[in-house]
Order: structure tokens, then C-alpha cells, then sequence
């Protein structure tokens, strides 16, 4: 295994982040004062710790984490794409994944943080006095979104899966890549109080009431002069399937990677002994049967899993024709199959 490489598919929790080298100084930022890591796992322990990389993909990761650039991660569906955020998280001991589902309907101020002024003045109304004091707690209706919090001022970095940006309106991908560029964002609602430091709750939280302040699960943190600027730049991870065409410039500022379905009957194989254990001899006929199928067709490695294990469980007399009913094509299949 090349020494350079932090991260290199191992399955097991290590330190080497430790070992990133100083952003390259077009990528530096000073953000602060600096945050401790979040405690807590990767949020997705088993795909974390059955995930196989490809080679390229370990690269490219690798290839992000020192240039400070986002990953674009492109391939059909059940390749692997977002279970590789999760992978990363887990092995480097990056806590837990800030996720981030796009919609046609998500924008950048989704991403960055929500403001709630109803809730706000309706607290108000109850106090004497009226409406909502200046130097009242206002942080408390500031809710960090998974790209505002993954910019906090962080030693180490947070991974943010993007998922799915091909599902954006046209707007997002640029909008994403200036906040990338600049590396931190302001919050209005905050940079026009007479006081604009505040105590704002993040995407880690469970929704339920703050607890912690040390910028852990359900954690609050403080905002110096309402902008957000990060320290660690963070793993971003940005999946497509393809939907969309992105422009030059965009991909310009990425790292990208193309995952593609494992071709050979060994690689698909390892991967189900990952998820379920030693396979007999009926996992590796199906093994076989869905790279027959998968020739004439696009097919995910997870309808393989769930045939495998089904056809262990189910008590059915033809497992071949309940294989072949969970693991239908999604597109291109073959006419003659
Ligand atoms: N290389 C791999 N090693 C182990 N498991 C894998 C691998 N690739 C895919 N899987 C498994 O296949 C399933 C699908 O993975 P995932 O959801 O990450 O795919 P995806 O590319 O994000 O799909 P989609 O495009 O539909 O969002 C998961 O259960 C994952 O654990
Ligand atoms: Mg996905």
C-alpha cells in the first residue's frame, strides 16, 4: 500500500488523518477558534465496515482529502457511491456523516442553516414587553444545515455527503462550489445585530433539546461575528448517477471518480461474504447467475445481496425464479432475456 495514502479500504478505525500535510496554500483557511471532532461513529456502521473500494476510488478519496477539493463520485445505482462517505468516515475516525439528500427543490441556504423567526416571536409574545429583545438568545432558532455545520472551524475534517446532486435545480452545483471556494459563509440574521456572536445549534443535534456545547451530537456552538469560516477543510462527498451533465468549470474544481459494478465473479463474491458470510455453493450459483444477468442490463449490487439472502431464508421450491424476480433490471434490459 503506497505510503501516502490516509485512507486505504481497510474496514478498521485508524489515525492516519493525522498524517494530512498542510492544505496547499491556495487552499488554506484560518477559521477558529478551532472545534474539537464530534464523538460518535460513522452513522452507518455495517456499510461502513463491509464497503470494498476500488483502487481507484481509494485514490481519488486520498486525492481530495490533501487537496482540500470536493469528490465527485459518479456510476450507475448500487455501486457504492454514498456507502463510500460512510466508509470514510468510519475508517478515519471522522465521526458521524453529515448527509445531505438534494432534491429538486434543495438550495444553498437548505444546505447552509434555517432560521426560525415564528418560534421566535411567538417566545417573545409570552415574555412582557412584546416583541424579541436584542440581546435575547437568538442563536436558539439558528439550526447549522449539513453544509453549515461540515464548515465549522473543525481541527479535523467532517465528511458531508451530497447525495444525489444530480437531482438539483441548475443553480446549486455552482452555488455549492463558491461556498467551497471561499470556504466559509455569513448569517445575516446575525451579522446585523448590535451583537452578532451566537450560540447556534448544529445538524448533529437530534432535534431534541441542546445539551452539549463542545460541538457534539446535540451540541451547540458559537458563531463569532455571525460568519462561519472553516479550519479543516471537509471530505465532501457528491454523488450522481448521471442525470446531469455538470459544466467544465465545476468539474475543474472537483476530484472525480467513476464507480462501475464489479466485473469479476471473485470481487462480487468477496462482497457478499462481507455483507453475509461464508457462501455455499447455491450464493456462488447466484453469484454467477447475476453476472450472467447483469451483462444484459443495468443490475445492483444490492438486489444480489437481497437474493442471497432470501433464497438462505425463504422456503421457496424454484430459488431461481424468486432470484430472478428480486433482481429485475433498472434499466437497458435485455429483450431475449
Ligand atoms: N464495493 C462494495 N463493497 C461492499 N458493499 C457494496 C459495494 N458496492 C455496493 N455495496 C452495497 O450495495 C448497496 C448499495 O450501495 P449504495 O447505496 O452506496 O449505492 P449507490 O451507488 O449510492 O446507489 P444509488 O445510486 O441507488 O444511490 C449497499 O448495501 C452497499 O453496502
Ligand atoms: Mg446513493
Amino acid at each position: 500500500m503506497p505510503d501516502w495514502l490516509l485512507y486505504t479500504g481497510s474496514r478498521r478505525t485508524h489515525d492516519g488523518v493525522d498524517r494530512l500535510p498542510p492544505p496547499p496554500p491556495w487552499r488554506a483557511f484560518d477559521g477558529g477558534p478551532v472545534l474539537p471532532a464530534p464523538s460518535g461513529g460513522s452513522g452507518n456502521t455495517h456499510q461502513a465496515t463491509t464497503y470494498r473500494p476500488s483502487d481507484d476510488a481509494v485514490q481519488q478519496v486520498n486525492a481530495a482529502l490533501y487537496l482540500r477539493r470536493p469528490l465527485l463520485v459518479t456510476g450507475p445505482p448500487g455501486t457504492g457511491k454514498s456507502t463510500l462517505a460512510y466508509a470514510v468516515a468510519h475508517e478515519l475516525g471522522l465521526g458521524p456523516v453529515l448527509h445531505w439528500p438534494i432534491t429538486s427543490r434543495a438550495t444553498l441556504r437548505d444546505g447552509l442553516y434555517q432560521y426560525d423567526p415564528l418560534t421566535r416571536l411567538y417566545a417573545a409574545g409570552r415574555e412582557v414587553g412584546g416583541g424579541p429583545a436584542e440581546d435575547e438568545d437568538i442563536g436558539r432558532y439558528i439550526r447549522l444545515g449539513p453544509l453549515g455545520t461540515a464548515l465549522l472551524p473543525y481541527g479535523r475534517p467532517r465528511v458531508l455527503l451530497v447525495d444525489e446532486i444530480d437531482k438539483s435545480d441548475i443553480d446549486l452545483p455552482n452555488d455549492l462550489l463558491t461556498i467551497f471556494e471561499k470556504g466559509e459563509y455569513e448569517i445575516p440574521e446575525l451579522t446585523r445585530r448590535a451583537e452578532p456572536d451566537a450560540e447556534v445549534l448544529t445538524a448533529d443535534g437530534s432535534g431534541g433539546a441542546p445539551t452539549r456545547r463542545d460541538g457534539g451530537p446535540g451540541g451547540r456552538v458559537t458563531v463569532r461575528g455571525g460568519t462561519v469560516r472553516c479550519s479543516a477543510f471537509p471530505l465532501v462527498v457528491m454523488t450522481s448517477n448521471g442525470e446531469r451533465e455538470f459544466p467544465p468549470a465545476f468539474l475543474r474544481r472537483c476530484v472525480t471518480v467513476e464507480l462501475r459494478q464489479p466485473a469479476g465473479e471473485a470481487e462480487l463474491a468477496a462482497i457478499v461474504r462481507e455483507h453475509l458470510g461464508p457462501l455455499a455453493g447455491e450464493g456462488e450459483d447466484l453469484v454467477r447467475l447475476f453476472l450472467r444477468r447483469a451483462g444484459g442490463g443495468t443490475l445492483a449490487t444490492d438486489q444480489l445481496l437481497n437474493a442471497v439472502y432470501l433464497c438462505r431464508h425463504a422456503d421457496a421450491t424454484d430459488r431461481r425464479e424468486l432470484a430472478d424476480r428480486i433482481m429485475p433490471y433498472l434499466a437497458g434490459a435485455a429483450d431475449d432475456d
